[in-house]
This record gives C-alpha cells, sequence and structure tokens, in this order.
C-alpha cells in the first residue's frame, strides 16, 4: 500500500490518484508561493514548468504575470486537471500544457527566460540528463529554479522508503548543476525545504 501511494506521487492515475492531487496542491500550495517571485517574471517572459500537476503554479503565474507558461507532465490524470484548471488560459494562448515525459521531451534550444519545477526532481534517477536538456532549453542569461524539500523531511513519510523517491541531497543537486554549466547557484531554505535558483 505504501509504495502505491509513493507512486501516486510520481504519476498520479485514477481515483487514489485524484486523492493525491488535492493533497499536493493543499500541501505543496506555500512552496509555489515561495518559488514564484524567487523568478523576477517580466513582461513577455517565457517559461516551462516540469511536473505541473494540479497545474495550480501555472494558474497562479497566469493570473498574476502577462507572460507565456508551457508545461509537462506525464501523468494523463494531471495533465487533465490542470487543463480544466486553466482552461481560459489555453484558451487566450497564455498557456499550452502538455503531456509527456519530460525525460523524452524534444525541448527547443534557446528558447525559455525561466525554467521551474516543483517536487519534481526525486523522481528522476539521474540529474544529469534532465539538468542538461533544461540548460539547453534556456536563453543565455536564463533561470532555472527547482524546489525540494529536504531529505529528513521527505525521510520522515513512509510512502517514500521504497525506492521510488530519490533523496538527493542539497550539495548533490548543486553539484550536479554545476556539472551541467549553471552558474550563480543560490539557495534560500525554509523547513519543509530549498529552493535552488541558478542562471545559464
Ligand atoms: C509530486 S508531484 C508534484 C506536483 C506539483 N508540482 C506540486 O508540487 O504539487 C510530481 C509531478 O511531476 C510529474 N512528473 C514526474 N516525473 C515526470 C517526468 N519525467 N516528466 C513529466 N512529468 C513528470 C508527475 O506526473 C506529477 O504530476
Amino acid at each position: 500500500m505504501l509504495r502505491l501511494i509513493g507512486s501516486q506521487f510520481k504519476k498520479p492515475s485514477g481515483l487514489l490518484g485524484k486523492i493525491i492531487s488535492k493533497v499536493m496542491k493543499k500541501g505543496n500550495s506555500p512552496d509555489y508561493d515561495k518559488i514564484i517571485p524567487e523568478m523576477d517574471i517580466k513582461q513577455g517572459d517565457r517559461l516551462l514548468e516540469i511536473g505541473y500537476g494540479h497545474g495550480l503554479g501555472v494558474n497562479r503565474i497566469s493570473a498574476n504575470y502577462d507572460c507565456h507558461i508551457t508545461g509537462i507532465d506525464f501523468s494523463e490524470l494531471m495533465f487533465k486537471e490542470a487543463s480544466k484548471r486553466n482552461r481560459k488560459f489555453i484558451e487566450h494562448n497564455k498557456v499550452e500544457l502538455n503531456f509527456g515525459n519530460f525525460l523524452d521531451y524534444e525541448i527547443k534550444p534557446d528558447h525559455y527566460d525561466k525554467v521551474f519545477c516543483v517536487h519534481v526532481i526525486y523522481f528522476w534517477d539521474s540529474l544529469a540528463e534532465p539538468f542538461s536538456k533544461i540548460r539547453t532549453g534556456i536563453k543565455d542569461g536564463g533561470v532555472f529554479c527547482l524546489f525540494m524539500a529536504k531529505t529528513d523531511y521527505i525521510k520522515k513519510m513512509k510512502f517514500t522508503k521504497d525506492g521510488i523517491f530519490n533523496k538527493y541531497s542539497l550539495d548533490h543537486v548543486v553539484d550536479e548543476l554545476k556539472t551541467a554549466g549553471f552558474e550563480t547557484i543560490s539557495y534560500s531554505t525554509n523547513n519543509k525545504g530549498y529552493i535552488i535558483k541558478c542562471k545559464k
């Protein structure tokens, strides 16, 4: 049962996925409140969110900033939920939501001003490939921002114990960002996690 719950955080589906989505929307809402101002979104910016889930972050940004957001998520349930939540922004061409695996996604080179993800990197068994792809998609001087929970916070949750969650340390993530070629790496922290910000 715990493995099933853990796998639903990785890729929500079915009835349990709908429940997990509600849990994530409520629990992770403050993490979006924290990461959005960190991105310093400017008028006309092109953003990419990887693993948008319920689509709350896309919705909040679209309602408050004059920018364009592309999203990619490999859960069909989340694709449908986020598309419904952001219907009016999609109709006005402010938002484009895609259904697919970021690891197989052909990212447009030098296209985005900002790329971000919240509670997603645990599900990548290696960070080298996705970080390098993210860097390819960012314009020179553009920003990559991620939110990740602290290892202690993840370990406290019983459903994270069975190999679905990679429990990356801050140091490891920073090293991988440097290896991918990111610069000016900084982070801020609260009791739950870290926001790591870096530049191409
Ligand atoms: C733990 S949820 C986080 C959802 C939302 N960002 C939040 O913080 O509440 C992880 C999300 O990332 C998506 N995801 C995980 N790995 C992915 C991948 N390789 N490509 C696309 N989406 C992925 C899942 O489908 C899920 O919606």
